[in-house]
């Protein structure tokens, strides 16, 4: 018997058996071929394939060159705050009082104070699938119960005001999270949908986040619906935002909350204990962020002409109905044509021409085995060439 066979340990909590990523199995295997040299494209990662903007970059050279950065006000320095209220002003035409701002260590850390400061143990949350994972994975570590919603293309893939009242009617909930517009699917709801979640939420009693983080890369001239922020309908709600995506600054872990003013002081208490604050030189960086409208745009032309090419390639490779790519930078579609396991097809299809997408299980237990993600957010070149490979192998299996 070995010495440690007496050491006695208790094992892993509970509630950290939430579900892994399964597409990691599929990143593993695309650096395990680039490892041995092979040429692969990956479409898997839902982030910018570009630096942060100049104006950015140039805000956090003078910082770090200046050295002093420390800790800030757990909700952020006054003038980053200052900086998020007036962009509510400027791009929506909605006036809040920078009070209300809480910046965060990436929408993340605000997914995590705000279930927080709203949820007790046990309280059940409803959010849509197919979704972002990390809802669901951070909601039950938190030990509150997701109540996934499946939506179809009879609500254009959103929840709505009456599957919010049957859930509920069902057992009690306490909140509702919505996206807009949304991980995987790409879709968004328009105003009127929006405003339809805001006053179901006011009439039953819940507590409604709404994750904008994909504003700002919505297609409107091609599909017609404009972003809107769920602000605009009430001031009794919690909006989550990040600098990850539109700002191309997913590596400075930086994003912001609006709240409603009394919860502005329980968000603080657990942010404190929780973070301190976030990082003093990314909130400097992300304040210049909101002066590189210009470069941001012309990022995202070039994420449009790739939307352009993926919806014309995906459908006549097999990858059947791609949602209505309304915003964001992914292509969600259906591979029943092309086989019965989406994760098995995503390692074939990568083994054989070299391509990385993400199989649908992470976002949808049940309907995921049958959708892949395809992201546009890397170079026009990248996916030209996907699609060439994908046509190619498409060719050769017939
Ligand atoms: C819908 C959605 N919300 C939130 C996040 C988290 O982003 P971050 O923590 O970088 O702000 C992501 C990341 O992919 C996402 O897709």
């Amino acid at each position: 018997m070995s010495e440690n066979s007496k050491i006695r340990r208790p094992s892993a909590s509970e509630r950290s058996r939430v579900e892994p990523f399964h597409a990691m199995d599929v990143l593993a295997m695309a650096n395990r071929m680039i490892a041995q040299g092979r040429d692969v494209i990956s479409l898997c990662v839902g982030e910018p394939g570009v630096p942060a903007p100049d104006a950015v970059l140039a805000a956090a050279g003078i910082a770090v060159e200046k050295g002093k950065l420390g800790y800030t006000d757990a909700a952020g320095t006054g003038s980053f705050r200052e900086r998020i209220a007036l962009h509510y002003q400027t791009h929506y035409g909605v006036s809040i009082d920078s009070g209300r701002v809480f910046a965060t260590t990436g929408s993340s850390a605000g997914f995590n104070l705000a279930f927080l400061a709203l949820f007790d143990v046990g309280d059940r949350v409803a959010i849509a699938t197919p979704g972002y994972p990390a809802y669901r994975n951070i909601l039950r570590a938190l030990g509150l119960l997701p109540v996934e919603i499946e939506t179809d293309q009879s609500t254009r893939w959103a929840l709505t005001a009456d599957q919010i009242r049957a859930a509920h009617a069902e057992a009690p909930l306490r909140g509702v999270l919505i996206a807009s517009p949304a991980n995987p699917s790409g879709t968004m709801m328009d105003a009127t949908a929006i405003k339809e979640i805001v006053d179901v939420c006011e009439e039953l009693g819940l507590w409604m986040i709404s994750d904008e983080i994909y504003h700002g890369l919505t297609y409107g001239d091609a599909t017609g619906i404009r972003e809107e922020t769920a602000l605009r309908f009430s001031d009794n709600l919690i909006i989550i935002n990040s600098f990850s995506k539109f700002y191309c600054m997913t590596g400075w872990r930086i994003g912001w909350m609006i709240l409603p003013r009394d919860l502005v002081r329980p968000v603080e208490r657990i942010a404190q204990s929780l973070y301190i604050s976030p990082p003093e030189l990314s909130q400097i960086a992300a304040t210049a962020a909101f002066e590189a409208r210009q470069q941001l745009e012309q990022v995202k032309d070039g994420y449009k002409t790739n939307r352009a090419i993926m919806l014309d390639a995906l459908p006549k490779l097999g990858f059947a109905d791609p949602l209505p790519i309304d915003g964001a930078f992914y292509a969600y579609a259906s591979v029943e044509n092309l086989a019965s396991d989406s994760m098995e097809f995503a390692k074939k299809m990568l083994e054989e021409t070299g391509v990385a997408a993400t199989p649908g299980l992470d976002f949808d237990p049940k309907r995921g085995p049958n959708y892949m993600r395809f992201s546009f957010a890397g170079t026009q070149s990248d996916i030209e060439r996907a699609m060439e490979r994908l046509g190619e192998w498409e060719k050769m299996s017939k």
